[in-house]
């Protein structure tokens, strides 16, 4: 929540044949997380990555893990991803039973393995749904596409639901940081979510389809950084 903008560049759209030397570039260009996404074929129609590969990057990066559950069932499988320790882990609030307290127990995995929990929203799901949790909760990630594929076109109004998280949060008095996930790049939807407060961006094919990858990150942070400095200057 307007905490120094930090870039999470998506390794999905890395070159899987090269993806320590994408690492290294992402590193080096200043990124704040690894953003890795983890789809089961189910939650969304799609099948990327798994706990091997999460593992295996742990131990080539000391860049923070920042592990995007799109998973069915992420109560079974929590454990799995849990065991090697990704900085974050977030979770689906669509994926979870919350008349059962699927949520509040998600995330009291997540911190009793001693790794920081964020909630995610599709974008049907409305900011509110995160109201209970948000006292708890390290991350609330609002989806600005809906999952399952990078290169997706932002889909516009998602930062209203920035702000309402936002709002949210400080009606709570706490202030988790914000992240959003699709369509973003040093482009009007990047200023648009920085504006309503949002502070982690996660961005694919703006980083990984660049020729030049670390300039596409400091592009994103330059624009990211300027657009919370004109909210700042009209307050
Ligand atoms: C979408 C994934 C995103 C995606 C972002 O389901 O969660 O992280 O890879 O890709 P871009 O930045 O290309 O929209
Ligand atoms: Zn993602």
């Amino acid at each position: 929540m307007f905490t120094q903008p930090r870039i999470a560049p998506s390794i999905l759209s890395a070159d899987f044949m090269n993806m320590e030397r994408d690492i290294r570039v992402i590193e080096e260009a200043g990124a704040g997380f690894v953003h890795v996404d983890v789809m089961d074929g189910h939650f969304v129609p799609n099948l990327t990555l798994g706990v091997p590969f999460v593992k295996q990057l742990a131990r080539i990066t000391e860049l923070p893990l920042d592990v995007h559950l799109m998973i069915s069932n992420p109560l079974e499988q929590l454990p799995w991803f849990l065991e090697h320790k990704p900085f974050m882990v977030t979770v689906h609030a669509e994926a979870l039973d919350e008349s059962a307290g699927e949520i509040d127990r998600a995330i009291d995995m997540i911190h009793e393995a001693g790794c920081k929990a964020g909630l995610a929203l599709k974008p049907d799901l409305s900011a509110d749904a995160v109201a209970p949790y948000i006292e708890k909760l390290d991350m609330v990630l609002v989806m600005s596409v809906y999952p399952g594929f990078s290169g997706q076109k932002y889909i516009e109004g998602s930062q209203d639901k920035v702000a309402r998280v936002v709002e949210i949060a400080r009606a709570a008095g706490v202030a988790p940081l914000i992240q959003v996930d699709g369509g973003l790049g040093a482009n009007d939807a990047t200023r648009a979510v920085c504006a309503a407060g949002a502070d982690v961006l996660v961005a694919g094919s703006a980083v990984f389809g660049a020729e030049d990858r670390a300039q596409a990150v400091h592009a994103m942070i330059e624009t990211a950084c300027a657009a919370q400095a004109s909210v700042r200057k009209d307050a």
